[in-house]
């Protein structure tokens, strides 16, 4: 329907938000201190996690969950459920975890404590966009890159039924691209 960001204003936020997390992590210098595992949230966050982390000169490593709403892909998330997860040993680890968009906040609740569970330090929460409603606003997140207004995006990694993903912009859906994709 039309561009809420365009790509040069994602690029420019990666940028800033990348400087915010290297500010606040501390590299490891010396065997046995705390390593930093970065945890894309699949497969919304892959784009925004590729961008983010080339911009991140920090030894890390990548630890990957994969993660999707219930099915019967409507545009209301139903709640989220761990499809697999290639996380790594993240036991005495900083995890970064990187998520395209933070809206009933279901997904970070799930996972956070998922984390946690497998040993992580500390789990510090990093999301592009966050819609402008109430559960999302409750949610504690420390780095947010967008406030956008309570609408479906796509773009960037964001999907509606698994399209539009590659879209470099961060778009709205006409209505009827939403009814067409239900087909
Ligand atoms: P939450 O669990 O309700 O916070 O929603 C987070 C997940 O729902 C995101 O990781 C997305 O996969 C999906 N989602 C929520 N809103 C949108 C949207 O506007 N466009 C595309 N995906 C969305
Ligand atoms: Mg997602």
């Amino acid at each position: 329907d039309r561009i809420l960001i365009p790509q040069e204003k994602i690029a420019t936020r990666v940028r800033e938000l990348a400087r915010e997390i290297i500010a606040d992590h501390t590299p490891p210098k010396m065997a046995g201190e705390p390593e930093i595992t970065i945890v894309p949230v699949l497969t919304g966050a892959m784009i925004f996690c590729c961008d983010l982390i080339r911009q991140i000169p920090i030894q890390m490593r990548i630890g990957l969950l994969a993660v999707s709403s219930y099915p019967g892909a409507s545009i209301s998330t139903q709640g989220s459920q761990v499809l697999s997860q290639q996380l790594g040993d993240i036991r005495d680890h900083h995890v970064l975890l990187l998520d395209d968009i933070l809206d009933s906040g279901g997904t970070l609740r799930l996972i956070t404590p998922m984390l946690k569970q497998a040993g992580a330090i500390s789990v510090r929460c990093c999301v592009l966009l966050r819609k402008d409603r109430p559960q999302a606003k409750q949610m504690t997140v420390d780095y947010v890159g967008f406030e956008i207004p309570d609408e479906f995006v796509v773009g960037y990694g964001l999907d509606y039924n698994n399209y539009y993903r590659n879209l470099p912009d961060i778009v709205t859906l006409k209505p009827e691209a939403v009814e067409r994709m239900r087909g």
